[in-house]
């Protein structure tokens, strides 16, 4: 058999659902509830204008489902050739069979496939994708779907306005398949669970009954300093471990949470600005869904092109973070 050193993307694909919330949507909602907020506030604060919800009869893994059925037509490759599908998640269908289970029976994949969910809220893209490229390249997969999915908005406390402002639902997918040209350059994947209170929805379910809060809770402050300094850190351990240059990178891809966080990691990496794609504005957070969103949205629009070197990175819940470096 060929030995393959690399993994690469053959194809991506995202999806958004219908209904489309505005900044100004929102403070009217939140006002009934005696609660002030303002689009000037969340754009200036934020950067973010609108965010997209799904309908209630909408779950994740249909989300997913149309993310990854895009990517597929892309890659034009056939669907029971896909041996590997990871959906990353924390807004799963159910607490199990995982989403991806129930993305593998809605595409129509019966080959035995593995399926599985990665549960790293905001960093789950870029854990999800370094796993499947280890995989791919260790030989024991040659294709395989990863996803970021997510309904965020099912979490959203509507009565904190320090959150509910930030989510939106969404999901974007990309196939990846073996080869002997880059490819997926380098990774890096870190996790520090002493932070696990600043960024949590500590509910769980006993008994068929769910304790504690299953919404999300977050200290905006705290997360935004941690935030800065380890998007620095773990994209330079990328670059190092790629042999790369930060100058070297055609594009930046940052979890979309926070436009001032995003600057400030551009800046930090003394990239300018036009090399960083943007979809917070439109899309808000959309945890896991942001980067791979992100991606689908500048392959289409034609900025990234085969060949250029894009450096992805999250950060999350967990706390978690991680950095990959594609050439696409
Ligand atoms: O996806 C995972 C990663 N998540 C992130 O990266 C999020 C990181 N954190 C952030 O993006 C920011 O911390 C927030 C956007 C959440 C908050 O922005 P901030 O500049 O850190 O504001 P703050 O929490 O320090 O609050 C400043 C003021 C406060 O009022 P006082 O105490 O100064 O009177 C808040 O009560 O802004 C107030 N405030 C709001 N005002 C209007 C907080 N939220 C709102 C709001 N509308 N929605």
């Amino acid at each position: 058999m060929m030995a393959h050193f690399y993994s690469r993307v053959l194809g991506t694909g995202s999806y958004l659902p219908r209904i489309y919330v505005t900044n100004q949507m929102l403070a009217k909602k939140l006002a009934q509830h005696g609660i002030e907020t303002s689009d000037e506030w969340i754009v200036a604060r934020t950067g973010i204008h609108s965010r997209y919800f799904a309908p209630p009869e909408q779950a994740t893994s249909d989300l997913a489902l149309i993310a990854a059925r895009r990517a597929i037509v892309e890659s034009s490759i056939d669907l029971q050739a896909i041996e590997l599908i990871i959906v990353a998640t924390s807004t799963p269908d159910f607490i199990f069979p995982s989403t991806a289970c129930l993305v593998q029976a809605k595409l129509g994949i019966h080959n035995g496939s593995a399926a599985f969910d990665v549960q790293a809220v905001c960093s789950g893209f870029a854990y999800a994708l370094a796993i499947a490229d280890g995989l791919i390249r260790s030989g024991m997969y040659r294709n395989a779907l990863v996803i970021g999915a997510e309904t965020f908005s099912r979490l959203l406390d509507f009565k904190d306005r320090n959150t509910c402002i930030l989510f939106g639902d969404g999901a974007g997918a990309v196939v990846l398949t073996a080869s002997d040209r880059p490819g997926m350059l380098s990774s890096a994947l870190h996790a520090d669970g002493r932070h696990a209170h600043i960024l949590c929805a500590p509910g769980n379910v006993s008994g068929g009954i769910v304790h504690g809060s299953a919404l999300l809770h977050m200290d905006g402050p705290a997360v935004f300093k941690l935030a800065v300094n380890i998007l620095e850190k773990v994209a330079r351990e990328a670059l190092a471990k790629a042999d790369m240059s930060a100058d070297q990178i055609d594009w930046l891809i940052p979890h979309q949470a926070n436009i001032r966080i995003m600057r400030g990691i551009c800046r930090k990496l003394g990239l300018p600005l036009e090399r960083m794609i943007v979809t917070l504005s439109e899309h808000g957070n959309t945890s896991a869904a942001s980067i791979p969103l992100a991606l689908d949205v500048a392959v289409h629009d034609g900025r990234i092109k085969s060949g250029d070197r894009v450096l992805i990175e999250g950060v999350g819940g967990g706390f978690t973070w991680g950095a990959v470096i594609i050439c696409m």
